[in-house]
């Protein structure tokens, strides 16, 4: 077969390498094409650009009009073998593939992988390792309600609080920071080893580690509001939220951080904003509240999908609790100062009424916070009679 192409004054330094390519495309190895052009090096660059494409050239000069006669490209095999062990990445569109293949590196879900190039070094290969089919529907739902920390919270709201109750809130802030800064590094870490090909799970804990910037940013503003210091860090907290980070699993660490950790912590902002004594306070919890809900609604989903994939993994994950649980049992779980500014906070006032009225606050807190966790954990598959076993084994800190 013969074809031809004119690029009338346009040389290969120009993009004419595009139009002689598309030619060839429809040609078979074999196949020639004959070039006609006025570019006055289209000879010596199409001589230059065949040679590198493992295409023949022939100047059609040399046997018949003298120069300025035609060149001929013949197709090379080259171009068909490159693409010969190609696979595809899976389907663009359809939902991923049960096993990501690490040869497909970096690769778009759906593209044409050429064969060789480095292979990804993901822990996380297998879908129903880091899968759940509402992840999807979640990563829209995080993009379409990020918001903005200068313009969502009114910094300017007034909150001339009594002394004490301004210290409880800034107590209780220093203790939420220090929970989203746990809860910021560990989608980030889960992030980096997901095979890419699972991108929804990837951007969705993206988004995840973008909202708890966030909560660390407004938590921090609100605790520095009136200027004083911050309050106190315990180690008994910290300890507990360290024992978070160092769990290699993701489902285990997405278990332990957002059915227990973060679930727990969906009731705990709720009280936060039921009582908040400020403006700034009541924007700031609803506001984490929000997200929160959905890292939650993703650890759940996820936990369960695994749980009906393989049904000894609710094995595994109740080690986990046990395994936490015997870590921290020497340790003090809720830093007592956070504890106290909560009833203060509930209470409103010194008055012993008032006091006795957040003590019992908190103590309702506590046990509705039990009530959440032994739910999701029977959603996810554990008998009620285990599943309040576990839940009374998390930790105290409450993350
Ligand atoms: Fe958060
Ligand atoms: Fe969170």
């Amino acid at each position: 077969m013969r074809a031809t192409i004119d690029l009338d004054g346009l040389g290969l330094d120009g993009g004419g390498h595009l139009l002689v390519d598309r030619a060839l495309g429809g040609l078979r190895p074999g196949d020639e094409l004959t070039v006609t052009g006025r570019h006055p090096a289209l000879r010596l660059h199409l001589a230059a650009w065949c040679r590198e494409r493992g295409h023949g050239f022939r100047d059609g000069a040399d046997d018949s009009a003298g120069d300025g006669g035609p060149l001929v490209v013949t197709k090379g095999a080259a171009t068909g073998q490159r693409w010969r062990d190609a696979r595809r990445a899976g389907a663009a569109n359809g939902p991923p593939e049960a096993s990501a293949d690490p040869r497909w590196g970096l690769a778009a879900r759906g593209a044409l992988v050429e064969a060789g190039g480095p292979p990804i070094g993901a822990h996380w290969s297998e879908r129903d390792h880091v899968w759940a089919d509402i992840a999807p529907k979640l990563y829209a739902a995080a993009a379409a309600s990020q918001w903005d920390p200068a313009t969502a919270v009114d910094w300017s709201a007034p909150a001339a609080l009594p002394a004490e109750v301004e210290a409880a809130v800034v107590q209780i802030m220093t203790y939420l920071v220090e929970n989203e800064q746990a809860a910021l590094i560990i989608p980030a870490r889960l992030l980096s080893q997901v095979h890419p090909h699972y991108r929804e799970v990837m951007q969705l804990l993206a988004s995840q580690a973008a909202d708890e910037a966030r909560h660390v940013e407004v938590f921090t503003r609100r605790g520095m509001l009136t200027g004083g210091p911050l309050g106190t860090s315990s180690a008994g907290g910290r300890a507990s939220l360290q024992s978070l980070l160092s769990e290699p699993d993701f489902t285990t660490a997405s278990f332990l951080l957002s059915v227990l950790g973060e679930g727990t912590f969906v009731d705990l902002l709720r009280f936060l904003h039921r009582h908040a004594p400020d403006p700034v306070t009541a924007d700031v919890t609803r506001l984490a509240l929000r997200d929160e809900a959905r890292h939650v609604a993703f650890g759940v989903a996820h936990t369960a999908h695994t749980a009906r994939a393989d049904p000894s993994y609710l094995g595994v994950l109740r080690q986990a609790v046990e395994r936490r649980h015997a870590a921290l049992l020497d340790t003090a779980g809720l830093n007592t100062e956070v504890f106290d500014a909560l009833v203060l906070l509930a209470a409103g006032s010194w008055e012993p009424a008032a006091i006795e009225a957040g003590w019992q606050a908190v103590h309702q807190l506590q046990g509705q916070m039990d009530e959440g966790r032994r739910r999701r954990l029977a959603y996810i598959g554990f008998p009620d009679d285990e599943a309040a076993e576990l839940s009374a084994l998390h930790t105290r800190n409450f993350m």
